[in-house]
């Protein structure tokens, strides 16, 4: 029988706080989109378990993450009919095969990791990084093999954890001489679309830097954020000639605008000189508006019955523990772990 199989998605977020339209345009609607495509069995994974490795000693922030992204994710249209939405530390498979591959893994290659090294860096560890947090990509390919998923829909800082997940894939089929587990790829926005600067034009959008705009914000946030936001800073008189280029509310036009020639045509003018900062700003705002009010109006009709949305959760990580469970039995198998069968 020739089994037409479907390929499988795994992505995920850690819930550290609520998603931005950082978030939105680098995987989110990504999701959205081959979630609707009929091709794919979807998991989606909130990531409570890696949140934790560097949140150990603040686990209420985790716990009231937990329900924000979650409203984020059904928002957006992740519909749990289409998609299966799982909390990640409710699958203790996913522990056990982190401690089965850990073995499998050096402790030079996680210190080649840039994206974790990225992180420690910028947490200012110091010489006290957390062992969780150090070994985190390994859990994270835990993550995606435990369902053999062969198409991750992530930002592009993610790669290197693919990277690691395909090599332990490779090593693991090697060593114990199976064709169990599946090497992953990454599925990212098109290069340049992915990424989205700050409202202050720092290159990464993020909570920490307090930069930027949430999938919850109401209107009037929204347009005090755009108001506030970062231009071309020797653009000083309307009839100046101002700079496109680096301008960061041409940026998120280029991203969210609808109609591309009007944007074309604004970017001219602007160029030219006669056309003010607050003219731009306004037109993003209605953009932005618009973009925005489904996906809030969404949320809040989510958000009137959390009880429904944690049983949201409760299935997806039942379905979820069958699918995770299968693929350990098999690795327990591989490695002769089955004493008891
Ligand atoms: N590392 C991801 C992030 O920081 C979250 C994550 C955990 C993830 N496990 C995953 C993403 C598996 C994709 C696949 O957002």
């Amino acid at each position: 029988m020739v089994e037409n199989k479907k390929h499988v998605i795994l992505t995920g977020d850690r819930p550290t706080g609520q998603l931005h339209i950082g978030h939105y345009v680098g995987s989110l609607e990504n999701r959205v989109k081959l979630q609707n495509s009929g091709n794919y069995d979807t998991y989606v994974m909130i990531a409570d378990t890696q949140a934790l490795t560097d949140n150990a000693r603040d686990p209420e922030k985790i716990r009231h993450s937990l329900i924000q992204v979650a409203l984020d994710y059904l928002a957006v249209g992740i519909d749990p009919n289409k998609s299966t939405i799982l909390v990640q530390s409710q699958i203790p498979a996913l522990s056990e095969l982190t401690m089965d591959y850990l073995n499998l893994v050096t402790v030079s290659r996680l210190n080649r990791n840039p994206t974790v090294k990225a992180e420690i860096k910028q947490k200012k560890f110091g010489e006290s990084v957390p062992a969780g947090f150090f070994i985190y990509p390994v859990s994270q390919a835990a993550d995606i093999t435990a369902f053999k998923a062969d198409t991750v829909p992530v930002g592009e800082d993610q790669e290197p954890m693919l990277e690691q997940t395909r090599e332990i894939v490779r090593t693991f089929n090697n060593v114990y001489d199976q064709d169990i587990l599946v090497e992953p790829q990454g599925y990212f926005p098109p290069k340049g679309e992915g990424r989205i600067p700050g409202l202050d034009g720092n290159a990464k959008m993020s909570k920490s830097l307090g930069n930027a705009i949430y999938l919850a914000d109401d209107e009037d946030t929204i347009q005090k954020k755009v108001m506030s936001m970062y231009t071309d800073p020797t653009h000083i008189h309307v009839e100046d000639p101002g700079h496109v280029e680096g301008n960061t509310v041409f940026t998120y036009l280029d991203i969210f605008a609808p109609d591309k020639d009007q944007v074309a045509e604004l970017k001219a003018q602007y160029e030219h000189g006669g056309l003010g900062d607050v003219k731009i700003k306004r037109y993003l705002n209605d953009v932005l508006q618009a973009k925005l009010a489904p996906i809030r109006e969404r949320r809040e009709q989510y958000a009137k019955d959390e009880a429904a949305v944690y049983d949201i959760l409760k299935r997806g990580s039942e379905k979820a523990n069958v699918v995770a469970n299968q693929t350990l039995q098999e690795v327990r198998d591989a490695i002769g772990i089955n004493y008891f069968n």
